[in-house]
């Protein structure tokens, strides 16, 4: 059985892990963002197929793929749904729970979109500590384009940020202790973040809320339709081997 194994998480390393100690003929994809990526081990091959015409035509080599793609990396998984289901090669979507049942998310804000968030986290008066991606700052400039900002980012951004912005380039795993003296050596009124879930990131959570410092998290949207999931990679591993009988 060949295996294509959409990544770029933590998990699809893990995953890739388990397969190639399996035997198992994989292939992990990468979209080719992140200047250093921490590969995954086997096979890997990086860059966007070209839309779902390109991945179907790709997929001519494969039996199954494992979609264990970001929560938020919504284009891929969508492509992969409708490729999957126009040529019939079966699918499964490997999705870390969220951050929803810790046990402070009940006093978190929970906002829809980083549009959201931003006005929500303007209304702090900053400073303002923006974990959700290089991809999405911009998004974040009008409504906290006047206030202290700091962004953490893993690559450098690329675009023009207003002057009271600071961007920290850094890249998880962080501890407890360190996040909360990085949001206490900024004064930090509030944190912004993503619902990615997983452990390599949460310690901002857990810091912000030992501190008392404020939480606004952007809901994960919602993924394909009619997609088999599991929620870690143990579930992944079982469904492709009820499918190698
Ligand atoms: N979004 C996040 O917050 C986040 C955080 C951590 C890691 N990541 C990882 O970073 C990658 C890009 O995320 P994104 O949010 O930019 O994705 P996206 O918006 O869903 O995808 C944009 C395009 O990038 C290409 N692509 C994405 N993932 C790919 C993969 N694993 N292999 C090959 N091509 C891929 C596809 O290009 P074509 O249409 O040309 O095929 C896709 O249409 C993903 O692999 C994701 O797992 C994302």
């Amino acid at each position: 059985m060949r295996v294509l194994l959409l990544g770029g998480t933590a998990e699809a390393r893990v995953l890739a892990v388990a397969l190639v100690e399996e035997g198992v003929d994989v292939v992990s994809s990468l979209a080719g963002r992140v200047r250093r990526p921490r590969l995954p081990v086997g096979a890997v091959r990086v860059g966007g197929f070209g839309g779902v015409a390109g991945l179907r035509r790709e997929l001519v080599g494969y039996d199954v793929v494992v979609d264990a793609t970001h929560p938020f990396a919504t284009t891929i998984s969508a492509s992969a749904a409708t490729a999957c289901a126009a040529d019939g090669v079966p699918l499964l979507r490997l999705a870390r729970p969220g951050w929803g049942a810790s046990p402070g998310a009940a006093g978190w804000r929970w906002v829809s979109s980083s549009e959201e968030a931003a006005v929500v986290a303007a209304g702090s008066g900053g400073p303002v500590f923006l974990t959700t991606g290089r991809q999405s700052l911009t998004r974040f400039v009008p409504a906290l384009g006047d206030l202290r900002v700091l962004a953490r980012v893993v690559d450098p951004v690329g675009v023009e940020l207003p002057p009271t912005w600071t961007i920290l380039l850094a890249r998880g795993p962080y501890s407890v202790d360190a996040e909360r003296s990085l949001m206490r050596r900024h004064r930090i009124r509030v944190l912004v973040t993503k619902d990615s879930g997983g452990d390599l990131t949460r310690a901002k959570l857990d810091a912000a809320d030992d501190l008392g410092i404020g939480v606004v998290v952007v809901r994960r949207p919602a993924g394909p339709a009619g997609v088999e999931e599991v929620s870690d990679v143990a579930g992944a591993v079982r469904w492709l081997r009820a499918r190698t009988g």
